[in-house]
């Protein structure tokens, strides 16, 4: 016999249950206002792109587009990308749409799933979603500051503990040549001490040895020169205001000279939002300056810079700091019948009630009227409404106040303005 196989979740995708979203909706709650306040408007992009837009934006050589980023061809021979991460995009609908006509800054967020091939494990999926924002067409260092300004005070608005912004400047292309000839030749006189990976980025992306993760790497990068040597008086200039912006709105920040990031679109400024919580540190989001980017992909040349929170992170975080996480109960009312008559009541009630806004469900299936306040108890609504023979006799209704035990009667025909009077507002 053959054995039926189930479908099951792609490797590294997962679902997020009803029972997970309050979560997500927690976050959602607190980042998507903050940003709207801060004059960001949201865009929708598209989740599929040209993806030459991914191979020229976040460059061929990175892990991101060499290893990990979901490309087909579909049915018109298109090549197409599922996207990987969110900058690319934003900056194709800044041209595209001729934003640069707009008074400047042009200040965009944006929220959904992103999807990189990578060795799923907790906290790195196949399908991960991110908050990102971007501020276009301006140059003044204070735009950095403000983002990584924003990046912290949402994290720590979430009530997340332990959080530091690790920064680095990676210069320019005057300046960054230099340093990377130097670094290039640091690591061809210790070629023994490094990994193959480290040798092969040494050829092609030597910035990305940096933050190799190897122990043995980073032991043997200790005494490497360092790229803040080596930033061009503009370079120089940029990162020490964005330092001085930083120690003016109290963030606590390190200088990482060690952080390079894994997309090759960065100039200047290149930033993380790290947690630490008992030794582990975890990234929960990164970004930086990208002067480059809109030139590169045929606009005019426009300054900018943005960053993107990883939400699958904060959610982990958030629950691994024990975060209350409030959860309103959209359910205030249960109707249980007795009966057919009542049932058929019930069933009018519920639809004049969900009419008016009320969260209303009954269990029209249950027979008895025991298993039915099981479920009204399980709900943990305050308010249940019982309707048997009798009250259909006298077109009336009994309330039941779930907590005090407390019961009343009241005319069937107020129903929508009787609970309005006893349930909170919103209701
Ligand atoms: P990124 O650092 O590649 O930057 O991703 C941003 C955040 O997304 C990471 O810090 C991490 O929290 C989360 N993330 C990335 N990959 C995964 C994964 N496989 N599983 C779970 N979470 C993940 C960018 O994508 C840039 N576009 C950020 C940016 C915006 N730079 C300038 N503007």
């Amino acid at each position: 016999m053959v054995k039926k196989k189930t479908v099951q979740r792609v490797r590294g995708t997962y679902d997020i249950l009803p029972t997970e979203q309050k979560y997500w909706r927690g976050v959602d709650e607190v980042a998507l206002p903050y940003l709207e306040k801060s004059g960001f408007g949201r865009i929708e992009l598209p989740i599929i792109e040209d993806a030459f837009l991914f191979s020229r934006s976040v460059g061929e050589n990175t892990d991101i587009i060499e290893k990990e980023m979901y490309v087909f061809r579909d049915r018109g021979d298109d090549i197409l990308a599922l996207r990987p991460e969110g900058t690319a995009s934003v900056v194709r609908a800044y041209i595209e749409n001729g934003m640069h006509s707009l008074p400047q800054p042009v200040k965009l967020y944006y929220q959904g799933p992103m999807f990189r091939y990578e060795r799923p494990q907790s906290g790195r999926y196949r399908q991960h979603y991110q908050i990102g924002f971007e501020v276009l067409g301006e140059i003044d260092p204070i735009v950095d500051a403000e983002i990584i300004c924003l990046t912290f005070r949402i994290c720590e608005r979430l009530g997340l503990k332990n959080l530091t912004i690790e920064i680095n400047s990676i210069g320019c292309s005057n300046c960054r040549p230099k340093f990377t000839a130097e670094l290039v030749d640091y690591i061809s006189q210790r070629k023994e001490l490094f990994c193959d990976n480290c040798l092969k980025r040494s050829e092609k992306n030597p910035l990305r040895i940096l933050d190799c993760k190897e122990p043995s790497c980073q032991k043997a990068l200790e005494n490497a020169p360092s790229i803040l040597d080596f930033l061009c008086k503009e370079c120089h200039k940029h990162f020490t205001s964005v330092l001085e912006y930083l120690d003016e709105l109290s963030i606590p920040y390190n200088l990482n000279t060690k952080l390079a990031r894994g997309l090759d679109y960065y100039t200047k400024t290149v930033f993380e939002i790290w947690t630490s919580q008992e030794g582990a540190q975890s990234s929960l989001g990164g970004g930086g300056r990208y002067d480059n980017l809109v030139a590169l992909l045929g606009g005019k040349k426009t300054p900018a810079c943005g960053c993107a929170l990883g939400l699958d992170r904060l959610v982990l975080e958030i629950k691994k700091q024990n975060i209350e996480v409030a959860q309103e109960n959209p359910i205030q009312v249960f109707i249980a019948f007795l009966g057919d008559k009542a049932k058929i009541k019930s069933l009018k009630i519920i639809n004049e009630c969900r009419k008016a806004g009320i969260g209303i469900i009954g269990s029209l299936t249950q027979k008895t009227l025991k298993s039915q306040l099981k479920t009204a108890d399980k709900l943990a609504v305050p308010i249940t409404l019982i309707l048997g023979e009798k009250e259909i006799i006298d077109k009336t209704v009994l309330i039941r106040h779930m907590e005090e035990g407390a019961q009343e009667v009241i005319e069937v025909k107020n129903i929508v303005k009787e609970l309005k009077k006893r349930l909170p507002k919103g209701n």
